[in-house]
Parts: C-alpha cells; structure tokens; sequence
C-alpha cells in the first residue's frame, strides 16, 4: 500500500467534491458546473492518496480576519474528512501535520475551522476561540428599556440594490472587531444564496437622512397552524451589521414591525450583542450559546505579535505543543499595546500552557484567570495571571458567524 499525502491536481477536484459530500451526507452530487465548483483551489489542499485513489481531504482558505481590529491572514480550513473505509489508519493525521508544515511556509500562522466534533480536533492542538449567541423570541416580547425612537427607517431594499451598501457597512462594521472574515466576493455570494430550506432574503436598509448606517438579511416563512389567536409566521435573521446603536435600534424596531410574526430566529449572534443589556426583559430571548470557532497557532513566535494588546506590558509564556516541535519553547512577549516583540527566552515562564490553551487566550475568548481556575494554566502568582488578563483582552468578543 502506498500512500501519498500532496494538493489535489485541478482534474481531480471533482474527486475531491465527491469524498466531502459523501462524508458530510450531501444529498446532492457534485457537477463540474456547480455553481462554487471553483472556490476551493487546488493548491490550497491536502490530500491523501491510498494507492493513487484520493482516500481523505483538508483544504485552507487563505482568509483575512481581524484580529483584535487587526487585519491578519490566516488558514480557513474546511472540508476534512476519509472515506469510512480508510478512517483510523492515520490519514488524517499525516494531512494536519504536513498542512501545518505548509500553512506555516505560506504566512498562515493561525488555523481556524468549525469542527463537526471538538474531540477531532483537540488532539491536533486547537482550542475554542470562539463562542455564538442564539436567540429565539417573540418580537412582542422584546421592547427596549430605554425606548428611544430610532432616527431613521428601514426600507427593504431589492438584493441588487443592497448588496453594495452592504459591503460598506459591513467593511465599517467589522473593522474593529475580532475574528470577522473579510468577505471577498463569492463569500458574499455565498451568504446571499438562497436558502436551502426554500424562500428568499429579504434585506432590510437603515438610513438616516439618506445615509445607510445598518442592515439586515432575513428571511420569513407562514406559518401553518390556522386559526390560532397569535401571530404564526417565522422569521430567520442572516447577517445583521450596524454603525451605531440608534441603527442597531431601527433594525430591531424593523423585526418588531413584523405583526405576523410570532418568532424570530437569529442562530449566529454575537455573544456580546448589545441586546440582552437594552431589553427590558433579557429572558424573552431565550438565549443560548454554544462552540463555534476552533483555532491553532501554527506558528506561535509569528502569530503573537498579529494582534495588537490592550495596554503596556510583558509576559513570559511556556507553550507546550507536542505535534508542531518548532513551537514547543518559552517566549518573551513585550507590548506596547498596538506593536508587540516576540522572542524565545530561556527566562522562568510567568505562564505555562499547552497550545491548545494558547487559542481562547489569544482570541480574547477566555480570560488568563478563567483558564487557570480550569486548570489549564500554570501560572507563577496571581500578579501574572492579572497582567495577562490585561493585555490579552479585546474590544469584542471573539466571533466569526460565517460557515466555510
Ligand atoms: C474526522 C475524520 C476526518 C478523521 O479521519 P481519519 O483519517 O480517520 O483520522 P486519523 O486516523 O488520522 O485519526 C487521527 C486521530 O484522531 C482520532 N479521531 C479520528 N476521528 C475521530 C473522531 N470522530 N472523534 C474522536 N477522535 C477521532 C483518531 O483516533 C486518531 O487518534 P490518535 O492519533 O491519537 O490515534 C473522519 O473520521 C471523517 O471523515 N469524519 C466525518 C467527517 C468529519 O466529521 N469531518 C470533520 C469536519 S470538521
């Protein structure tokens, strides 16, 4: 048997479409002329071949996220998996450790993926960078607070029309925040396909004096139960993008104005959507939250430094890491808050970690505190777990709502 870990050659990508959609039960059969037959290149993939038959797959985005309101490129891994009867034979294995190898030698030195399961990953040094909020409410039940009157209006707005206001607002928007992708064009394309469920989106524009400061993309659906005393009808909230919270308001009281709808659906908010904190009854959300982004720094030395700190300061940090050997070592982080040095040292570590850990440190997901009341830092006294609880925090939570 031999096998040959390499990309894929763009006459066997059609081969590689049909490993993932059978592995993630697609019910459709992938053609030459799909509509994003070409999104994934061929040389952003790594394959294993088991005597020349393409047995199991990984492919690498190559995305611009922002990292702490930094702009950074990083590995958007997708579409991983073996066929059932190659799995446990360490194919996947080979894959992730000659897919670091060669993110590492492209610049990419964060990997980011959503995981079917934690437990594939974790073994391969990710950790949770990320975390979504779900909501599911009646719109009846959400009234502000405060209920200040928005100062413009929502006019929902033909697709072709929006698209472009979108993409301003949404280039405005995620400028500051954390682990927002970048959209290029056919991520957008993408977002904006119809429904696989059916329907249409809808795109409701805020403006003010003219001026788009927000947007939303929905979708509605009837309801089917006739003759009930409330409203039936659903709605299920896409993509949503604000400038300010007078523009967050307006496109609240744009779902609120809906007097059919008995439920909203809004799966990918952020955790630190504003929402819980305005309404003047938190609880009707219902809200959840559940893992989403998983990370890993490939290259620890150059991954550091891509995102900016919040404040002055220096820490000395043993990163563990028994799959890529070239991180394995103790760093000395200095920042000035915007700009930060990274070197090994061989100075005492004020904080040990495995890299996994690494991940919801640097992402701003976890506190260095939290992390050490799990047991999953060592740290030299409380003073070092306060410094770094200080420099690694974020504007914004960490979050990422766009599937890839
Ligand atoms: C996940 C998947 C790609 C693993 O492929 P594989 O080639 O069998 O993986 P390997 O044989 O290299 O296994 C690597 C390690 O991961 C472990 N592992 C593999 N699949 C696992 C799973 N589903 N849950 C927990 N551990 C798993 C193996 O036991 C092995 O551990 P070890 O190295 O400590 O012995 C394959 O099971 C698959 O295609 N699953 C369905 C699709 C999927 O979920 N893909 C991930 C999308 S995010």
């Amino acid at each position: 048997m031999t096998i040959e870990i390499r990309a894929a050659r763009p006459e066997e990508m059609l081969d590689y479409r049909r490993l993932t959609a059978y592995v993630f039960s697609s019910p459709d059969e992938p053609s030459p002329d799909d509509e994003f037959a070409g999104t994934l290149r061929p040389e952003w993939t790594t394959c294993a071949f088991v005597d020349g038959r393409l047995a199991a797959t990984m492919g690498a985005y190559p995305f611009r996220v922002r990292l702490n309101g930094r702009r950074a490129s990083v590995a958007g891994i997708t579409a991983v998996g073996t066929y059932p009867e190659y799995r446990r034979q360490g194919l996947l294995r080979r894959i992730k450790q000659q897919g670091f190898a060669e993110q590492r030698e492209r610049g990419q030195y964060v990997a980011m993926l959503w995981a079917s399961m934690g437990a594939i990953y974790q073994r391969f040094g990710y950790g949770l960078a990320s975390t979504l909020a779900g909501y599911e409410f009646d719109p009846r039940q959400t009234a502000f607070f405060h209920d200040e009157v928005p100062k413009g209006s929502v006019r929902i707005t033909p697709m072709d029309e929006a698209r472009p206001v979108m993409q301003d607002i949404y280039r405005t928007f995620a400028e500051p925040r954390n682990l927002l992708i970048e959209r290029v064009e056919v991520g957008w394309d993408a977002m904006l396909r119809p429904p696989p469920k059916g329907g249409r989106y809808h795109v409701g524009v805020y403006r003010v004096d003219a001026e788009p400061r927000g947007y939303m993309v929905y979708r509605t659906k009837e309801g089917e139960a006739m003759g009930e005393p409330n409203p039936q009808d659903t709605m299920w909230i896409r993509d949503l993008a604000y400038l300010d919270l007078d523009a967050y308001r307006g496109l609240w009281a744009h779902v609120r104005a809906h007097d059919l709808i008995g439920r909203v659906f809004w799966h990918n908010a952020p955790t630190d959507d504003p929402a819980p904190d305005l309404l003047l009854e938190p609880r009707a959300l219902r809200r959840r939250t559940g893992d989403a982004m998983w990370m890993r720094l490939t290259d620890v030395e150059q991954a550091l430094p891509l995102r900016p700190y919040s404040g002055e300061g220096a820490l000395t940090l043993r990163i563990r890491d028994d799959l890529c050997d070239w991180n394995d070592a103790t760093y000395r982080l200095e920042t000035s808050g915007e700009e930060a040095i990274v070197t090994p040292t061989s100075e005492a570590p004020d904080l040990s970690m495995s890299v996994n850990t690494l991940a919801p440190l640097f992402s701003g997901l976890r506190t260095a505190t939290h992390l050490a009341n799990a047991g999953l830092i060592e740290a030299r006294d409380a003073s070092a777990l306060g410094t770094a609880d200080r420099l690694f925090a974020t504007r914004y939570a960490p979050w990422c709502p766009d599937g890839f």
